[in-house]
């Protein structure tokens, strides 16, 4: 269990996948995210088991927040495609829930895994794709200590057009645990 001052984020489990089917099936939440198919919950029981058998630092995280006495999921996140000679991992998140969007949640998210990242995995750099559309996650990651890093030229084809995906990257030099 990963602790921050108000998310946590701990493993997935098998009671999870409902709320997954439902927020991946949403074209809000999926906009940004690369997925044009529906996604069954047969599809998503296939993900788990293989979830199960990855690396358990590239085990995606749930990300829960207080709810009365106890806690609530609303998204996901991970490291995946971890090079340890290199010390260099993507991450990725999402925030499911879209009530709880612009609230600082992803924010903090970042920041937690950098921590995690950078003190607990003994990562050199932490990098993420975002398409260049996405305002609000830009923000969160710039807010949590990320640097733009490069531009992918229409390398997502989205809603009928070519789109940009960004780059953006912290290195262990240049990050300091208060963002
Ligand atoms: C993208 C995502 C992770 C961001 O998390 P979040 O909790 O909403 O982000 P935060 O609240 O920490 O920060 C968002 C910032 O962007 C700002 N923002 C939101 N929409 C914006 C827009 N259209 N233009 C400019 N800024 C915008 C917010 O005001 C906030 O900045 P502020 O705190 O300075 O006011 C979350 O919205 C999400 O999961 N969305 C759906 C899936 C997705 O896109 N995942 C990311 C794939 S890379």
């Amino acid at each position: 269990m990963l602790h921050g001052n108000r998310i946590r984020l701990r493993g997935n489990e098998h009671s999870d996948l409902p709320k997954f089917v439902g927020w991946l099936n949403d074209p809000e939440v999926r906009h940004f995210l690369s997925k044009v198919l529906p996604i069954s919950e047969a599809a998503e029981e296939h993900w788990f088991e293989n979830m199960l058998k990855r690396p358990p630092e590239e085990q995606p995280l749930g990300i829960e927040i207080r709810d009365g006495e106890g806690w609530r999921l609303i998204g996901n996140c991970g490291f995946f495609d971890i090079n340890w000679r290199n010390r260099s991992a993507e991450v990725g998140l999402f925030i499911g829930e879209k009530s709880c969007w612009n609230m600082g949640y992803g924010t903090e998210v970042m920041s937690l895994l950098l921590l995690h990242g950078f003190g607990a995995l003994n990562l050199n750099r932490i990098f993420l794709h975002v398409d260049a559309e996405n305002l609000g996650g830009i923000r969160a990651y710039e807010k949590a200590g990320f640097t733009h890093e490069a531009r992918l030229r229409e390398s997502n084809f989205r809603d009928g057009k070519y789109c940009d995906d960004l780059i953006m990257s912290v290195l262990r030099s240049e990050w300091t645990p208060e963002k």
